[in-house]
């Protein structure tokens, strides 16, 4: 809490229950964001003539020394003043005097917040695909590696059919690969800007909400008012497409442990996997894949919070939408930290071969392969299958590697087809970093409009 006193003339109407309508605690991350729409709001506000060249300037002056005292930690922040928005906006007429009161013409704490939480979005659509990106690196690297390192393939957690460690990784691989085209796709759908929709129905000023959209790097504004402030469907596909990656590294995590475990014993319990027991001496727990696992719990949590907060709302502001931050805000952060645990915890993976290569040779995973071969000999495929079924013990010992390589269907696990599978896996993570560098320039323009002089 800080020791600024309370401004002369309240924002809004004082009530008993500020205490319960406060959001700070939470919004108070979007400080940085809202300030940069504050910046484009009022170049734009002086492009169009409302406000004075010198007026801009020194509006301008203070909103960035706010986000250098942002930066410093230095930033007076209270507690009293409800939220983000009423915070910077009372500090800012602390700093520049009563011009800084014309920052929020033509402007509602509807549209801004609806600004900021698209400018979030795309941050943290950066931020997370930055993080799917080392993930998938460290898969791929694996992969290329244990190419011709067989192991059980399972159907129903029970052995089925030969695969390989390469096919195994690769597979989680593309999963993480649709989760980065499902943000990109998101993003790309919430890139427009809610600015100029004001309250609720625009302004009767004579605004150019196109202006600050492309200032933003947005490719123009909302459609429509009523729309830009309540649309919630960016935060909602955010936190589903973050729920959906939080459950496909809870599937990587649960496999990781089974594998660690000495009843698969396919993956050694290194210092990677995680921490010991405080009681049993001889433990060693898988506890970051468990720790992945048991987030995803939380994340879809969140997910269903906001799906709960929107459903019935009537157009168009509600209150009810304040609600919508603390998910959104908690699943970035907690799917950022899972997946780079994730990408560290399968970089530091040491796989015990001679394991992988035991139960690589258990016949049963190659009873299929048998009843191709009667196939081939001309047997219909049912009666090689029940032949194959009634003499289990008949198997001659089959070379995993062998076997292996006869399943060079494109798609399937011989090494042939992994090589291909590879070099397709490559050439897509070219295409996903060309579109990150291009959001990251996007999502640069913040720091940009907080850093420039002022024009
Ligand atoms: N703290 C509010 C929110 O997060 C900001 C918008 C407030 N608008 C209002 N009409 N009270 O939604």
């Amino acid at each position: 809490m800080s020791e600024s006193t309370a401004p002369a003339t309240p924002l809004y109407v004082q009530t008993p229950a500020a205490t319960f309508l406060r959001s700070l605690a939470v919004d108070r991350g979007l400080a940085r964001v809202d300030l940069a729409g504050s910046v484009a709001h009022v170049e734009m506000l002086a492009s169009v003539g409302i406000l004075a060249p010198g007026e801009a300037d020194t509006i301008l002056g203070g909103l960035r020394q706010i986000a250098r005292e942002i930066d410093a930690v230095t930033f007076p922040w209270r507690d009293d003043l409800e939220d983000v928005h009423t915070n910077l906006e009372v500090r800012l007429t602390e700093l520049v005097g009563p011009v800084g009161g014309k920052l929020h013409t033509g402007r509602s704490r509807n549209d801004q917040v609806a600004l900021d939480e698209r400018l979030f979005l795309r941050e943290s659509v950066a931020g997370v695909a930055h993080a799917l990106l080392r993930l998938e690196d460290a898969l791929r690297t694996r992969a290329e590696a244990e190419v011709a390192t067989p192991m059980p393939g399972y159907t129903h957690l029970q052995r089925a059919q030969v695969v390989s460690v390469a096919h195994w990784l690769l597979a989680h691989w593309w999963r993480f690969d649709r989760d980065l085209d499902r943000l990109f796709a998101t993003e790309r759908r919430a890139d427009r800007s809610p600015l100029g929709a004001g309250a609720l129905a625009g302004s009767t000023l004579p605004l150019a909400p196109d202006a600050v959209a492309r200032r933003l790097g947005f490719a123009g504004p909302v459609e429509n008012s009523l729309d830009a402030v309540s649309d919630r469907d960016p935060l909602a596909e955010l936190l589903f497409d973050l729920s959906l990656t939080a459950i496909h590294a809870s599937a990587l995590g649960e496999e990781i442990v089974l594998f660690a475990a000495r009843e698969f014993g396919f993956v050694r319990r290194t210092p990677a996997l995680g921490s010991g027991s405080s009681q049993m001496p001889q433990k060693r727990n898988p506890d970051v894949a468990e720790l992945v696992r048991g987030k995803s719990g939380r994340t879809v949590g969140d997910l269903v919070a906001l799906l709960v907060t929107l459903k019935g709302l009537p157009l168009a502001y509600d209150r009810d939408l304040q609600e919508d931050k603390a998910p959104v805000l908690d699943a970035v952060a907690t799917v950022t930290e899972v997946v780079e645990a994730l990408a560290g915890l399968v970089a530091g993976l040491v796989f015990d071969r001679e394991a992988l290569g035991v139960a690589a040779r258990d016949p049963e995973l190659y009873a299929t392969d048998r009843a191709e071969d009667l196939v081939r000999a001309g047997r219909p495929f049912r009666e090689a299958h029940a032949a194959v079924a009634a003499d289990a013990s008949g198997t001659p010992p089959t070379d995993p590697i062998a076997a292996l390589a006869r399943r060079s269907l494109p798609g399937g696990p011989a090494p042939v087809a992994v090589e291909v599978q590879l070099r397709h896996a490559e050439a897509r993570r070219a295409e996903r970093a060309r579109s990150l560098s291009s959001l990251d320039r996007k999502a640069g323009l913040v720091e940009e409009l907080l850093k420039e002089k002022t024009p």
